[in-house]
């Protein structure tokens, strides 16, 4: 059980304000967003855990940074001051930066993923497989079986199924594969870490196969702080010479900047591979601008630079990983179910058992989401049958997801102790009258990711 975490590193020098509107305000607010809470307005929201990519906030190193900004158009000295930061980090022999974590995805995919081939990853981030899916190609997920069991408490339960990667190559050939890859903490899978015994497990197989290796690496100073903490051997070597046997193990790498460099705006795209390198700065000019500022302004890339040391400060990830541990038993001390272990930037509520008298077709999740702001102003995000329920167009049926979730993404340094109570007291009392909340139903639902626009009425 986390009963405290380590105190934040850091101490508050600008502040913004938030506030709690009344109750009836919430309520209207609710019923005009068609109570989908990604149409609700942000200075309506008191504590947003909507999501922790670009949320972050900066600090004080950073936004003196933004003042460095050269905003030359080739060859700014910001692009020097990052390429010096990622050489050292990731140890790549190639590199561009993008203005997000999709925009390197889409350029990858651009480059390499032909129509009808396979990537093969332990849980591609949706972005990932809409892009490969974008190019004709077929994203496989090959994550291990415990990552589908909320109560297994595997210590790395984002790692992939070697046997499971095997039996793919063999079956549908290497030819097939232009490329695999490994995402770092599995985010869908409910931030979990990916062990560096896996870790080299899968980049054995891909090498042994020739097959290019990936690593989507937005969370990677997480998962390696997780090694640190969890894998034998690895307790006394810092966490940026785990990242480095990490990414000696790969040919290249993807990375949303949002998460683990600590940036409103910028991703990376890394590679060792010179022709590759060629065609991606060729398809970075045609979508996201000059190689040296891929979509980015200078003043971007500079913060980048210096994020992504602050990202690997150990005081920082014990602070970090700490938050989301600490919400995590909270919430299951008031006997609130969330997926376990707490992963990595996130907790993850288990919606379908807080509600069991819902089906799922009346969406337990998107009612508790529901549910949490209109007791507590605070937005999460569903994670259920909403997002990832589809009619098979063959039998006319619905399949659900095996889970209905609520995930609470942690912003970094963003919130304190007192909110994370404040979420975990908002959920006990709605955790108290739970029998009384009732289901949705759609009253607008477009076809493709539903979710973002969709509205919809209490039951
Ligand atoms: C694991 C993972 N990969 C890729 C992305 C896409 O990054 P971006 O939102 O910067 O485009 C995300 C974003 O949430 C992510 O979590």
């Amino acid at each position: 059980m986390t009963t405290h975490y380590p105190p934040e590193p850091f101490r508050i020098k600008v502040t913004e304000a938030i506030r709690l509107i009344p109750r009836e305000a919430r309520e209207a607010a609710l019923k005009e967003a068609g109570y989908n809470l990604f149409l609700m307005k942000a200075e309506d929201i008191f504590i947003d855990l909507l999501t922790d990519s670009g949320t972050g906030a900066m600090s004080q190193e950073q936004w003196a940074a933004l003042m460095r900004g050269d905003e030359s158009y080739a060859g700014a000295r910001s692009f020097h001051r990052l390429k010096s930061a990622v050489d050292d980090i990731f140890g790549f022999k190639y590199f561009v930066p993008t203005h997000q974590g999709r925009a390197a995805e889409n350029i990858l995919a651009a480059c390499l993923v032909k129509p009808g081939q396979y990537v093969p990853s332990n849980m591609h981030f949706d972005t990932t497989d809409a892009n490969i899916r974008a190019r004709g190609g077929r994203p496989v997920n090959l994550v291990i079986d415990e990552a589908h069991d909320p109560e297994n408490r595997h210590p790395f339960k984002g790692n992939m199924d070697i046997a499971k990667l095997r039996a793919f190559i063999e079956k549908v050939g290497v030819k097939n594969i232009p490329l695999g890859m490994v995402t770092v903490t599995n985010n869908a899978g409910g931030g979990q870490p990916v062990s560096m015994e896996n870790l080299k497990a899968i980049a054995q197989v891909y090498r042994e196969y020739d097959i290019p290796f990936f690593i989507d690496a937005a969370r990677y100073a997480e998962n390696c702080f997780f090694i640190k903490q969890r894998e034998p051997g690895y307790e006394s070597k810092c966490v940026k010479e785990i990242a480095r046997e990490m990414f000696a193990l790969a040919d290249g790498m993807t990375m949303s900047a949002k998460k683990d460099a600590i940036v409103n705006i910028g991703g990376l795209l890394c590679m060792n591979d010179e022709t590759l390198f060629q065609n991606v700065k060729n398809e970075l000019i045609l979508r996201e601008g000059f190689p040296t500022y891929g979509g980015l302004a200078g003043r971007d890339l500079d913060a980048m630079a210096v994020g992504l040391y602050e990202g690997l400060d150990e005081d920082y990830l014990a602070y970090r990983l700490g938050q989301t541990a600490y919400l995590t038993s909270r919430l299951n001390e008031v006997g609130i179910p969330t997926i376990q272990p707490a992963g990595g930037h996130g907790v993850y509520v288990n919606a379908g058992a807080v509600f069991p008298h819902i089906p799922n077709y009346e969406f337990p999740a998107q009612a508790l989401a529901v549910e949490l702001y209109r007791e507590g102003g605070i937005r999460g995000v569903e994670i259920g049958s909403v997002m990832f329920a589809c009619l098979n167009p063959e039998t006319n049926e619905w399949h659900y997801p095996k889970l209905e979730l609520l995930r609470l993404a942690i912003p970094r340094r963003t919130y304190t102790q007192s909110h994370l109570d404040y979420v975990a007291e908002t959920l006990a009392k709605i955790k108290s009258r739970a029998g009384s909340v009732r289901g949705y139903k759609f009253t607008y639902a477009p076809e493709l990711l539903r979710h973002f626009t969709a509205r919809f009425e209490p039951l």
